[in-house]
């Protein structure tokens, strides 16, 4: 299921809350493309701005953590890991069978919803290391 973005999802950090809110968009943009079947191009492009988006916005975080030397980087690493694995097997299977309702669901499943989860369970776990420090600068970009 598509959602739009929330403020329940917000970190209360402002730079990464924006780029979270763009991380939907993107996987968004991955479902549509997928359930339109535009075509291979316009599939392959959209999966190309989904990895590339990602990859920006896990280099924000972990560049955040680093300098605000939160114990967790090395776990939180493994899962954005984790993150680009779901995404080859993903783009493997949509080059082997080609778009499909079920693959756009997967898609959503491993971006969206993926996210989703990796807030609560993990952002959300920097982002309190940072306010217990007392930081007051919290800009991230
Ligand atoms: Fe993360």
């Amino acid at each position: 299921m598509l959602r739009e973005w929330s403020d329940i999802y917000s970190i209360g950090i402002a730079d990464i809350d924006a780029q979270h809110q763009g991380f939907f968009a993107a996987a968004h943009r991955l479902y549509d493309d997928i359930l339109e079947r535009e075509g291979k191009n316009a599939v392959e492009e959209a999966m190309t701005f989904m990895r590339n988006y990602a990859e920006e916005h896990f280099q924000t975080e972990v560049a955040f953590m680093r300098k605000h030397e939160y114990p967790g980087l090395k776990e939180h690493l493994i899962l954005h890991a984790g993150f680009f694995r779901k995404l080859d097997e993903l783009e493997n299977d949509l080059m082997m069978f080609g778009p499909s309702q079920a693959l756009a669901d997967r898609a959503l499943d491993i971006t969206q919803d993926w996210l989703i989860d990796h807030i609560a369970d993990e952002d959300m776990l920097y982002s309190l290391h940072v306010k217990a420090k007392g930081v007051s600068d919290l800009s991230a970009v």
